[in-house]
């Protein structure tokens, strides 16, 4: 195993469960037994998974439960190789290193309500949420679509232990006919609601579309998979002047702007550099940026970008750094 360098939790794989042939849950704990640094619910774990770098995966199990990280992961064949490296290579016994959990998708305690939609494997951070929701006595209702049993995980726990007026769960099928009618759930804007989102691009992109009229604070996303089905590097060159620095760099042909910066000189913070985990988040004053990413809310669209995804349109992006 490739020892990677920047970690701060040394775990344990404790138990492995295949749930049909596209998922596994796993329970990681500490190898001596010791409790794990506390996490809010929707936190993720960056695993850095040799051979494959860091990936970024959402504890799912409950906040309460202190000896214990669960994260379920879908094999993603034509993926990035995180997926199938713990798919095919992990078992029960092996040591994995993992940052401590980060939450960007933290559950807003102001609202008397909370709806949690959730796609296929999307579904980790919002099982967590349900714990601590439950646990809160906050009125929640729980979506989850997956195409069949087989690409959904938690589905008899969940049946088990979420009230049955709380879980609506949808299985669309390979056509995907039986969809959720997202226009019909979200038509009414409520100021006391929230909603929470985590699923494949083509779910979050109808709950964003769905949402546009909502107060878009109250509107929270989370990416579980690379952003970048498209390329993440630039169409055309363009300039990044940066505004505080006074410098101006020019990101090439095929280049992200985070390479480009990089390239220079520029130090600039990253993690899964792939327009999921928020880490490299840049405010920009002029120019029109090209959002790749899949986890920023639109009102944060108009004053932040990602860098290591997300590109520009005109000749010339100022960014406040
Ligand atoms: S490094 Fe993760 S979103 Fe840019």
């Amino acid at each position: 195993m490739t020892f990677k360098p920047f970690h701060h939790l040394t775990l344990r794989v404790s138990s492995i469960k295949r749930l049909g042939n596209a998922i596994v849950c796993l329970e990681l704990e500490d190898p001596d037994g010791w409790e794990l640094p506390p996490f809010t619910a929707g936190a993720h774990l960056d695993l850095h998974l040799p051979e494959a770098g860091v990936r970024q995966y959402s504890l799912s199990g409950d906040p309460a439960v202190r000896n214990r990280y669960e994260i379920a992961v879908r094999r993603i064949g034509d993926g990035r190789g995180g997926s199938r490296w713990i798919h095919d290579r992990l078992s029960v016994g092996d040591v994995v290193y993992s940052s401590l959990p980060r939450n960007h998708f933290s559950l807003g305690p102001a609202y008397a309500e909370y709806i949690l939609i959730a796609g296929g494997i999307g579904i980790t951070p919002l099982r967590s949420m349900t714990f601590e929701l439950g646990r809160a006595g906050k009125p929640y209702s729980l979506w989850y679509c997956a195409r069949d049993e087989a690409h959904a995980a938690y589905v008899d726990e969940l049946r088990a232990r979420v009230p049955r007026e709380r879980l609506s769960l949808t299985f669309t099928g390979p056509e995907q006919s039986a969809r959720l009618d997202f226009g019909a759930l979200l038509r009414e804007a409520r100021a006391d609601t929230a909603v929470y989102c985590c699923g494949p691009s083509t779910l979050m992109n109808a709950v964003r579309e769905a949402t546009r009229h909502w107060p878009q604070e109250a509107v929270h996303f989370e990416a579980f998979a690379p952003a970048c089905a498209v390329e993440p590097g630039a169409e055309h060159a363009f300039e990044v002047e940066l505004a505080r620095s006074h410098r101006t760099i020019s990101v090439q042909e095929g280049q992200t702007i985070l390479q480009a910066l990089r390239e220079h000189g520029v130090e600039v913070e990253s993690s899964c550099e792939a327009g999921v985990c928020r880490a490299c988040k840049t405010d920009y004053l002029d120019g029109l940026p090209v959002h790749r990413d899949l986890v920023l809310s639109v009102d944060e669209r108009r004053t932040s970008m990602l860098i290591c995804v997300s590109g520009c349109s005109s000749k010339r992006i100022v960014l406040d750094r």
